[in-house]
């Protein structure tokens, strides 16, 4: 591995390290072209008419914008011809997407979040594309939903892309970390941050405070203990960011530190946080730890949470290691 190889190179020098088959690496580069179209579509904005919402709502009751269902459609056409998935799940519809008949079918199971932060859009701000990779149970070629809930653990594969002021690829197959940033010139994710780690400490925190009425009482003391800055429990100053585009504030995270709380709060009863398991919650996790970070419900290992329903939300608390032990300390004290 060095700076400066592409994603591509990158890819098959891991296929010979694990002995692999190919099949993998063909999935991988199927997810890296969608990524490079989704990049294209975002960064052409209304110049391609992609601004803007549709009439239409998804499976969770969000507005869909038109990129979200562009990005979607592309990691589709993307993933579904090559003869790697057995299935696919998209935070944009409610049943899983089937392999038409016409295609081979495969080994893995493909989850995703095809554009992560979409309210940014319309404001030129950072979004991005979440992907979770999975092996179908054996036999399975025409998978239901049961077959897709697995916990976390069982990831073979999860990562991002970032559509910022660079567009970046980053993922782990559970040996680290890696990020790739988009050579727009050439065409090829290119290696530039070779095993990503996060700081162990961190004095800033993500949170969108405008929930805070809605909090259980441990997230509220956290906050309060936090912002009370050199003279409060904490003895030292926070700073806070708040992007609204988790993979934003994930690659901010992994670069440089910090925490990151989308926590269970009272405002729906019926959802357990805002974020998605599946889509958002797992892969990111993934990703944190593998770097050296944490990643928690608050009461928890996200990562083992056994999953019941395929569009689940969960409670999210990620990034330093040691930031998020301390949130995990608020809630068994409470
Ligand atoms: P999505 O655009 O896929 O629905 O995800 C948005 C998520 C996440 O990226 C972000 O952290 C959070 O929702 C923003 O929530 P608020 O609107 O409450 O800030
Ligand atoms: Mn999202
Ligand atoms: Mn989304």
């Amino acid at each position: 591995m060095h700076k400066g190889e592409t994603l591509t190179q990158f890819i098959i020098e891991e296929q010979r390290r694990t002995h692999g088959s190919g099949d993998f690496s063909g999935l991988l580069a199927d997810i890296e072209t969608a990524c490079k179209r989704i990049s294209a579509a975002v960064n052409k904005g209304d110049l391609i008419g992609a601004l803007g919402a549709l009439e239409t709502e998804n499976v969770q009751g969000e507005t869909q914008k038109k990129l979200d269902i562009i990005s979607n459609d592309m990691m589709v056409e993307a993933m579904q011809w090559s003869g790697h998935l057995a299935g696919m799940a998209s935070e944009e519809l409610e049943d899983p997407i089937q392999i038409p008949e016409k295609y081979p079918k495969g080994k893995y199971l493909a989850l995703f979040d095809p554009l992560d932060g979409s309210s940014n859009t319309d404001v030129n701000i950072s979004v991005g594309t979440i992907f979770s990779i999975l092996h179908a149970p054996k036999g399975v070629t025409t998978p239901e939903v049961k077959d897709f809930l697995q916990p976390g653990t069982e990831q073979v594969c999860a990562g991002y892309a970032l559509y910022g002021p660079s567009t970046m690829f980053v993922y782990t197959t559970g040996h680290g970390v890696n990020g790739f940033t988009l050579d727009q010139d050439i065409g090829e994710f290119v290696l530039t941050h070779p095993n990503m780690t996060v700081p162990e400490d961190t004095g800033e925190f993500a949170i969108n405070t405008s929930n805070s009425r809605h909090w259980v009482a441990a997230t509220k003391q956290y906050i309060d203990d936090c912002l009370a800055g050199e003279t409060g429990p904490r003895g030292r100053n926070f700073n806070m960011r708040w992007v609204a585009s988790m993979v934003a504030e994930i690659h901010r995270i992994l670069n440089r530190g910090g925490i990151f709380l989308y926590p269970r709060d009272n405002k729906n009863p019926d959802m357990a946080g805002r974020l998605r398991l599946m889509y958002e919650a797992n892969p990111m996790a993934m990703i944190m730890e593998q770097a050296g970070g944490a990643a928690s419900t608050g009461t928890g290992r996200i990562m083992d949470v056994e999953p019941t329903e395929i569009h689940q939300r969960v409670g999210v608390v990620m990034g330093s290691k040691n930031e998020v032990a301390k949130v995990e300390e608020y809630y068994a004290a409470k």
